[in-house]
């Protein structure tokens, strides 16, 4: 097997990019940083910040096609994968029947679709000890009118990913769903194209390098879930242990 690889995708923006900066600075085994996402420009930017060696591989992670030429790659490559991070993804708020159904099926493509295809492409060529980091988000733990879609594609990458954590612990293969509520990010301003976000969102919004900072320590104590900012564990524990009706009813009132 050949060098020590990190791939993450969604690395020119928000929390993927910042999670290249830290497994740069705290990964010194790491030979090369994969960075992956359409903008190839951004990650060029990014790639020059680095001290690691970069790949830089421009894909859009809808796009099946793109996806096989990242599957021959890593054939050709033989990389030892060490961490993957995913992190592309994207959301949109707004009534289901007023947001046009390519952009609710875009985020399917992107974060159910993709992500559970580039896990299964990169498995192969990971060794023992290896990471998995999946962003999932706390829209993962309740069901959200005006995000019904995106919150239902978290669910997925939440249950998915304890599922495959289960499954790769006998092959030493650690995964983390990282579950952050609002992060100060480019996600909301594409996120608001079609309706707003609830007003207190604001009020909770992190910045990104605490979220990451958490995720990957969670990462290094194997632990399935990464929750960072006590509200956003509040609600998580509201929504195991309350009827999802009453909290349905209580944000009613939420604007
Ligand atoms: N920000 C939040 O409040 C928040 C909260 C919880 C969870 N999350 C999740 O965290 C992850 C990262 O979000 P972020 O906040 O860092 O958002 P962001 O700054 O908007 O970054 C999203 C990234 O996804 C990439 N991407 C989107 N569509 C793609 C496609 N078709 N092909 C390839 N790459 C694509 C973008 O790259 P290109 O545009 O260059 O392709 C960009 O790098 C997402 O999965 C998001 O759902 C975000």
């Amino acid at each position: 097997m050949g060098k020590n690889i990190a791939v993450i995708t969604g690395a020119s923006s928000g929390m993927g990019m910042e999670f290249a900066f830290q497994i740069d600075c705290l990964y010194t085994k790491i030979d090369e940083i994969w960075l992956i996402a359409r903008r190839k420009d951004k990650l060029t930017e990014l790639a020059k910040m680095l001290d690691t060696k970069t790949k830089i591989i421009p894909t859009d992670l809808s796009n099946e096609l793109d996806l096989q030429a990242l599957s021959l790659f890593l054939q050709e490559e033989n990389p030892k994968i060490r961490i993957l991070v995913n992190a592309a993804g994207l959301g949109f708020m707004g009534e289901f029947r007023r947001v046009p159904m390519k952009e609710q099926l875009s985020m399917i493509d992107v974060n159910v679709r993709a992500l559970t295809e580039l896990t299964w492409l990169c498995l192969p060529y990971m060794p023992k000890n290896a990471r998995i980091i999946q962003l999932a988000s706390s829209a993962a733990f309740l069901p959200q009118k005006n995000f019904a879609v995106y919150a239902a594609t978290k669910s997925y990458v939440l249950s998915f990913s304890r599922a495959l954590s289960e499954e790769l612990r006998k092959n030493s293969i650690y995964v983390t769903a990282v579950c952050p509520g609002p992060v100060d990010t480019a996600f909301f301003p594409l996120a608001g194209k079609y309706g707003s976000a609830l007003a207190f969102k604001e009020l909770i919004m992190v910045p990104a390098d605490k979220v990451v900072k958490k995720a990957l320590y969670d990462s290094h104590k194997k632990k399935q879930m990464s929750v960072y900012f006590l509200p956003i564990k509040a609600f998580q524990i509201a929504a195991k242990l309350l009827p999802h009706r009453f909290i349905f009813f209580i944000m009613r009132f939420l604007k």
